[in-house]
């Protein structure tokens, strides 16, 4: 397996970066993961466009966008596989042991990693944590994510792939890695990025594919919502069974259904929409 690490193509049983990177202490990262199929990345823009939103967000150097992208296709040529985790990671670098970044430059890792296809339907529970619509980092890819992995655990514990969060105010905000849509009334509404979520990828492709609405929703709506389903570049669409201890039978239900098939066509016509 090769990684890009710092300029070239790397082993990486032997790609090493300094245990002073501050991306390691103190998780000053951003990153992005992108869904390689047959050897080709899919909104490969869009994925850099955010990639140096965040880094703009979170005070980085400007990341040299074509270095990324020849990053992206060496990792990819390297790496033969059907369906592939593509991960970019961009740190502060080489730091003093504290919140102040050290000025030796970033660290940017490419990454490849072999992925399923995700089943058409997943049970998900809800978390008492909230998602902060008025932090720092809200709306940023930053590899500060241990809330999330904490709150993944739980989805795991009871049987689920994914965890949702409220905002501070109640309201339904996103996953730990996805985004959430709800079927009411034959329509599909999604909660606005001013919700806190990430403005994921998936979800602006399925917002404009498919016309779903972006509704401030409280958290019970899972309660009555039609149908429920995730977004994300490795879910693509994918509907929902269970949300806690309420079934929703015959998942994915007409309306998510619809939604897969559409992005799926709309994805299959252009690998960089
Ligand atoms: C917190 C969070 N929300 C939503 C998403 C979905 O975004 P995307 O569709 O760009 O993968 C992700 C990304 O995986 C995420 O980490």
């Amino acid at each position: 397996m090769k990684i890009w690490l710092n300029g070239g193509l790397q082993d990486l049983d032997s790609a090493r970066v300094s245990v002073l990177d501050h991306g390691l202490t103190v998780g000053d990262g951003i990153f992005e993961t992108v869904k390689a199929v047959a050897g080709r990345p899919f909104a490969l823009t869009r994925h850099l466009d955010r990639l140096a939103r965040s880094a703009r967000g979170l005070g980085l150097p400007e990341p040299d966008l074509d270095e990324v992208r020849r990053a992206c296709a060496a990792v990819i040529a390297a790496n033969p596989m059907a369906l592939g985790r593509l991960r970019i990671t961009y740190t502060g670098g080489l730091s003093p042991l504290g919140s102040d970044r050290g000025d030796q430059g970033p660290t940017l890792v490419v990454a490849l990693g072999e992925a399923a296809r995700r089943p058409d339907s997943t049970a998900v529970i809800t978390v008492p944590w909230t998602r902060n619509e008025r932090g720092a980092l809200t709306g940023l890819k930053t590899t500060s994510y241990a809330e999330n992995v904490v709150a993944l655990a739980r989805a795991t514990e009871q049987g689920a792939t994914e965890a949702l969060f409220a905002n501070t105010v109640g309201q339904l905000c996103e996953g730990t890695g996805s985004n959430v849509f709800v079927v009411l009334d034959g329509e599909i509404h999604t909660p606005p990025v001013s919700s806190g979520c990430l403005a994921g990828i998936t979800r602006a492709l399925a917002v404009e594919w498919t016309g779903a609405h972006e509704t401030d929703l409280p958290l019970d709506v899972l309660d009555r919502a039609d149908e429920v389903f995730l977004t994300s570049t490795l879910r693509d669409v994918q509907g929902v069974h269970r949300v806690d201890d309420r079934q929703l039978p015959g998942a994915p239900g007409p309306v998510t259904a619809k939604a897969m098939r559409v992005f799926d066509e709309r994805a299959g016509d252009d690998l960089d929409p």
